[in-house]
């Protein structure tokens, strides 16, 4: 099996995972300014003994969103009712939920934005005055009834906002974006997991893996322990550095932390494309990756370290980009070429 180290939703259930997770926002790192604003918006709820507004948290995937949800319901001290978008296929599975809810519960909807438009609309009463309207029967006898439902907070993740409908994203009080983590606060995220790991590791090794994670706590604490199995097997007690560096090397994890797919796809951009511009579809098909997988995993990060660009036209690979496939950008071989030809006139 292609064996990732990137970060996909699946990946949530992990238990070892699980068992990294803080559990109050005072354990959580990074995040600041999200973790600041919510931690206010907590603490008035709770005075006020109100549910707390709807949250929409969006950003790459592995950032923490399902964490943060999971912290926001136990700094509460409510229940924590954990959903997804395309599990919920129909209005009566909405409404079976909604009607099970606690007063002030959190219900928390992953990859809100593939809810089907039908739940999508029974949500909207939900969250602005908490109430269903259902329609019971079919055809000419059939009803509608209005049932109220116990106030609650909806917390919505995404990694996509824009593909949110208007009426929904408008309906969240609170709207916080997730950012990548810096490298400073990936190191206190590997040694706290490295500690609840029993494993033994030096702060530069830490300082490795963090530089090599894409910015994404979920990456930092798989690598974290893969190369506690490389460590293991070259007899090593402590990962060190140069360890790190060793068993990123062999898991084909570069020192911006691209990986295979990551590469393949500059690759294919730069030697098939001639750098861009060119369709996501065009490069999805180039290297054998659905659409979906490039636009939410690869292209936000090859974004944000600014080796791509997304242009009307398609994406472009940046100077920046090819320097770091180490190949000649176009523009510079022209620069050069001109040059030579001058100095030749001169001569
Ligand atoms: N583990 C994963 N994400 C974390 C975070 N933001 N803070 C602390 N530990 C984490």
């Amino acid at each position: 099996m292609d064996e990732r180290i990137i970060a996909t939703e699946q990946q949530n259930t992990d238990d070892w995972q699980y068992s990294l997770r803080p559990r109050r926002l005072k354990e959580y790192i990074g995040q600041d300014k999200a973790k600041e604003n919510l931690s206010i918006f907590i603490k008035a709820a709770l005075s006020r003994k109100e549910a707390l507004d709807h949250v929409l948290l969006y950003g790459p995937p592995g950032l923490g969103k399902t964490t943060l949800s999971a912290i926001i319901a136990n700094e509460l001290g409510v229940n924590f009712r954990p959903t997804s978008g395309p599990a919920i296929e129909r209005s009566g599975d909405l409404a079976a939920i909604l009607t099970n809810l606690h007063p002030r519960d959190v219900l928390f909807i992953d990859e809100i934005h593939r809810l089907p438009r039908v739940v999508e609309e029974i949500l909207y009463s939900a969250m602005e005055d908490f109430t269903l309207d259902i329609i019971i029967g079919k055809g000419s006898g059939a009803r509608s009834i209005r049932l109220d439902i116990a106030p609650f907070t909806l917390i919505g993740a995404t990694t996509k906002a824009g593909s949110l409908s208007p009426p929904l994203r408008d309906r969240f009080g609170v709207i916080s974006r997730l950012e990548y983590y810096s490298t400073e606060a990936l190191i206190e995220i590997i040694t706290r997991a490295a500690d609840i790991l029993k494993i033994s590791i030096e702060q530069n090794g830490a300082a490795e893996i963090a530089k090599r994670s894409r910015g994404t706590p979920r990456i930092a604490n798989r690598l974290l322990k893969r190369i506690r199995d490389f460590a293991e097997v070259f007899g090593s007690t402590k990962i060190t550095n140069e360890l790190a560096d060793k068993a990123l090397q062999m898991l084909e994890v570069d020192k911006v932390g691209l990986d295979h797919t990551d590469r393949r796809m500059l690759d294919a951009m730069i030697n098939k494309f001639g750098g861009g511009p060119v369709g996501l579809e065009t490069i999805a098909a180039a290297i054998s990756e659905t659409r979906e997988t490039i636009e939410d995993i690869y292209e936000p990060y090859l974004l944000q370290l600014g080796f791509i660009l997304r242009t009307p036209r398609g994406r472009v690979v940046t100077k920046a980009g090819y320097e770091h496939m180490g190949v000649i950008y176009p523009k510079d071989e022209i620069i050069e070429t001109q040059l030579f030809d001058f100095e030749k006139d001169e001569i």
